[in-house]
């Protein structure tokens, strides 16, 4: 299997342990973690609460690894600027949470951040269209947004390669096809067969059962 490009693992450290975070981060650099992701989520949204963008600010401090905040939030808009002044290097949009996407998109990217576009599995990628040309990635959700350690939803595969041709016909060779939600051992290599090169993952690399190190490991492992 070769994918066009190298694939990259975001760790999210929503399944982290949040009282040893410091460590945790480390454990995943060290462990060869591509960046790392933050979900940030509003309880409007979607009804969890976790941080926003004072945490971003402490991890910025805490590893080099480049940076995703995922804002599961209502009115991103009003949020945009205090994860750019954090140092995130990617802002992570869903699509349905504000009335002026490209102004926002061309905002993100005018600040030297990559922007990315993502939607609920319930909406129709069609919703994509008119921001595409402009964003570095799209971002399929393969999980409804709100809480790490879901089942990957198989019709997702299909939004991958849809994802994927949408972009090609843009000649967006430049732009990644990210998934999001489930993505595992056993989920990871039919995933970037249809076309994904950037994968957040969560409870499958912060876990109770091996160490990071470990964990992105196999998952490396289930790709070769
Ligand atoms: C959902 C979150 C999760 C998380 C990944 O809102 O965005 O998808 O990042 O969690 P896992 O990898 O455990 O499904």
């Amino acid at each position: 299997m070769s994918p066009r490009r190298p694939v990259q693992i975001a760790p999210s450290i929503l399944a982290a342990d949040w009282t040893r975070l410091a460590g945790q981060i480390d454990e995943a650099e060290s462990a060869g973690a591509d960046w790392i992701t933050l979900d940030v989520m509003d309880g409007n949204f979607v009804p969890p609460i976790t941080f926003g963008a004072q945490m971003a600010a402490a991890v910025r401090s805490l590893t080099t690894l480049p940076i995703e905040a995922h804002l599961m939030v209502e009115r991103p808009e009003d949020q945009v600027d205090q994860f750019i002044e954090a140092g995130v290097n990617c802002i992570t949009i869903h699509i349905e949470s504000t009335r002026h996407p490209h102004r926002l998109f061309q905002r993100i990217a005018a600040a030297g951040v990559e922007a990315g576009v993502t939607l609920n599995p319930g909406k129709p990628l069609s919703e994509l269209e008119a921001v595409a040309p402009i964003v570095g990635r799209i971002q399929i959700m393969s999980v409804n947004p709100g809480w790490g350690g879901q089942s990957f939803i198989p019709e997702s595969l299909d939004r991958i390669r849809k994802a994927r041709d949408m972009l090609d016909r843009l000649g967006r060779d430049d732009a990644r096809v990210a998934v999001d939600g489930g993505v595992n051992e056993s989920t990871i290599r039919e995933i970037v067969q249809a076309g994904a090169d950037w994968l957040v993952a969560g409870s499958a690399v912060f876990n109770d059962r091996e160490s990071v190190a470990d964990a992105l490991a196999r998952l490396r492992a289930a790709l070769s």
